[in-house]
């Protein structure tokens, strides 16, 4: 029997809705409980509405839901955290304290998603290897090398079983990302499937490192899985799918909707998006626990396409 009871926080955001729904199919529905801090537009079974700020409403909804699992999903990402630098640090940094802290109460595995913010200007470009140099440029990748290494630390001091995932940008039909310098990525098919043209806030020729939906989940839940004793990085694992420049996605969905026209009005974003890398290496995680990234550009244009033209004709 599946005894798993699984607690996500930030559960409405981009990847948490999606992750949700996957957790629930594995496991069950009961045995996940959804959390975040806004209400669902469309709620989907059981829900907390929760900050993960208030320690003692984490405490009383774990003390009823007994979690044997933690997804930390709450936080704010790298363009809105430039807005108010002190209070995404909060938000990041006590809500994943929180987080580890219950989660050592309920001998809870956690789950936390690190990214690609952690690499700065230093960093090696291409290939980025798993250990390197990081300083990262903006308080979300600050606070992302800070949470990886309380991760290490809560691992090693304490025992607790936290296993990271450092996402790319994440790109999928089924939710919309917020704040985040890698949100293009998404933007730019819902405007191209409404007929719309699109303004880019990143260069043409920004080349980041991207993953499609399915096979962030799949990462997720894979990571999740694996025997405690393959897990070598307690860190955050480098994690890659496809790497490509606004330009170049904007060919790609042109192939299927010839007339897609986008313009290139760079923004304060750009300089985030200038002090990450370009390519990931992602070897550690391959050999660890198995990864292995299923979609490239091609595939994962042809599947964003072929849903966002369903939800139009459906909608
Ligand atoms: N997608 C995130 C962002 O752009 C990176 O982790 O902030």
């Amino acid at each position: 029997m599946n005894t798993e009871r699984i607690l996500l926080t930030g559960a409405g955001g981009q990847i948490g809705t999606v992750l949700t729904r996957a957790l629930r199919e594995k496991h069950g529905s009961d045995q996940v409980l959804p959390t975040d801090i806004r209400l669902p537009e469309e709620p989907e079974g059981a829900f907390e509405n929760m900050d993960v700020l208030d320690q003692q409403q984490l405490q009383s909804t774990a003390g009823r839901f007994k979690p044997t699992q933690i997804y930390h999903l709450a936080a704010i990402l790298s363009a809105k955290g430039e807005k108010n630098p002190r209070r995404a640090w909060d938000i990041n940094m006590q809500g994943l304290f929180n987080v580890l802290d219950l989660a050592r109460e309920w001998e809870a595995k956690v789950f936390f998603p690190s990214s690609i913010a952690v690499f700065g200007r230093y960093s090696p470009k291409q290939q980025t290897p798993q250990h390197t140099v990081l300083q990262p440029e903006t308080v979300y990748g600050i606070s992302k090398v800070a949470g990886e290494s309380w991760c290490q630390y809560y691992f090693e001091k304490y025992g607790l079983d936290v296993r990271a995932l450092r996402y790319p940008g994440i790109i999928g039909y089924q939710s919309m990302p917020g704040g985040g310098t890698t949100d293009y990525a998404v933007e730019i098919f819902h405007q191209a499937v409404a007929g719309k043209s699109y303004v880019c806030f990143l260069r043409a020729d920004t080349r980041l490192p991207m993953l499609y939906m399915p096979d962030a989940i799949r990462a997720t839940l894979e990571l999740m899985a694996a025997p405690a004793e393959q897990i070598t990085v307690r860190t955050g694992y480098n994690l890659a799918g496809m790497s490509f420049t606004p330009a170049e996605v904007a060919r790609e969905i042109q192939r299927h909707l010839p007339g897609f026209e986008v313009q290139y009005r760079p923004d304060f974003r750009q300089s985030i998006a200038d002090s990450w890398t370009q390519s990931i290496d992602d070897s550690q995680a391959r050999a660890d626990w198995g990864w292995k990234p299923e979609y490239d550009l091609s595939s994962m244009t042809q599947d964003m396409l072929r849903h966002l033209r369903e939800r139009v004709t459906i909608g």
